[in-house]
């Protein structure tokens, strides 16, 4: 896998570009696409360039998740469709289902190319998807699978394998701690990468709780990925075990967060290993001051470019070129219907390699290494 992450966190430079298209400064150069592109908001999708193809949809689920959607995503995927020559209406649905429902709607009405959704459920994405093959506009599931859906594509990352680099990072932090207690905070149960993250961490998991060299205090799947219920939740399971655990399995960054706040109270952050996923600047934050010990890095840029990709191409109607690109299959497991896709493969962070997220330009060091953080920056060689 070492020659995976050397392929897969190569420098993008992404920050610049993030914060200039937040500020809506006008960054994004070449094709003659418009910085525009990136500034969707409140006030509605920017105005076409002269050349532009068309406007291209996206849809993401929320903020308060993780804040990989806002931070990655939507600047990666407002250049990919700018630098496709499309301009991009990008908005939030922020975890509200009908707010969801009503973006597709107003987007599938103004006629847009193609539409790119991570829905906060399957079923209101599926019922955009039936909206949309209505209206003759393609689809792409992008991250999360829109199971008993219609997509024409699906792009994400190989999800089970996400929960495996979890689990084995999370056994390895426990090696000398025979029976060592375990805690569970997963993500969303109807969430279909929640479920495939959960998939990878058992295939590792299961065999050590049978085998009594882990013990298993509970495995707790959290409503709408809410971190702060999270940390709630880990807080009633931790007291009702008096205050014991030994290691604790989060599924992303946002609720180790939470589960990080309930251990600093209770004096065990540092000492309990907790694991995470998104490389957020939170996350790895918390990594540099060892109350977490890992993250599951995922190079969102990849992502973004591949689902641009075949929306550009789906979009002017080049069906043979994006099932070209779409060379992989998943399995939506609600119809048991294959889906042309891209996976890509996610990677471990931990402490030595923090500075690979920095390097791969989509964290900057000022921005990493807070005052308490310059030493530990300093010994990882992480300098601005
Ligand atoms: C994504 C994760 C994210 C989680 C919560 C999942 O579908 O794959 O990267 O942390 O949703 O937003």
């Amino acid at each position: 896998m070492a020659n995976a992450t050397v392929r897969h966190i190569s420098r993008v430079g992404v920050l610049r570009s993030a914060a200039a298209l937040a500020a809506g400064v006008l960054v994004l150069a070449g094709c003659g696409a418009n910085a525009s592109a990136g500034s969707s908001s409140a006030s509605g999708p920017a105005p076409a360039p002269a050349e532009s193809k068309g406007t291209i949809g996206v849809i993401l689920p929320e903020t308060a998740t993780s804040a990989r959607w806002e931070a990655f995503d939507k600047p990666f995927l407002a250049d990919a469709l700018s630098r496709a020559g499309f301009t991009a209406n990008i908005q939030n649905a922020q975890g509200d289902v009908q707010k969801f429902a009503g973006l597709a709607d107003g987007m599938i009405a103004s006629g847009v190319k193609a539409l790119i959704i991570a829905s906060p459920n399957a079923q209101v994405g599926a019922t955009v998807e039936q909206k949309a093959k209505q209206a003759g506009i393609p689809t792409i599931d992008y991250d999360r699978l829109n199971t008993g859906g219609s997509a024409d594509y699906y792009v994400t990352f190989d999800n089970v394998k996400v929960g495996v680099l979890q689990a084995n990072a999370l056994v390895a932090a426990l090696k000398d701690k025979p029976a060592a207690e375990v805690i569970q905070i997963e993500g969303a149960p109807d969430e279909n990468n929640a479920n495939l993250f959960h998939q990878g961490q058992m295939s590792v998991l299961d065999p050590l709780y049978k085998s009594g060299q882990l013990k298993l205090v509970r495995d707790q799947f959290i409503p709408d990925w809410n971190n702060q219920l999270g940390g709630t939740t880990f807080e009633q399971i931790l007291t009702a075990n008096g205050s014991k655990v030994d290691g604790v399995v989060a599924a992303n960054d946002g609720m180790a967060g939470a589960v990080i706040t309930v251990l600093q109270k209770n004096g065990l952050n540092g000492k309990v290993p907790v694991t995470g996923q998104d490389a957020t600047l939170a996350g790895l934050q918390s990594i540099l001051r060892g109350d977490q010990s890992m993250t599951v890095f995922k190079a969102i840029k990849l992502e973004a470019d591949a689902a641009a990709k075949l929306a550009a191409l789906a979009a002017v109607g080049d069906t043979a070129g994006a099932d070209t690109y779409a060379k992989q299959q998943s399995v939506d497991p609600k119809s048991g219907r294959n889906i042309k896709s891209v996976l890509l493969d996610p990677e471990v962070v931990d402490k030595s390699s923090v500075k690979k997220v920095v390097d791969a330009g989509y964290v900057t060091a000022a921005q990493l290494c807070t005052t308490d953080l310059a030493t530990v920056c300093r010994s990882l060689g992480i300098t601005s």
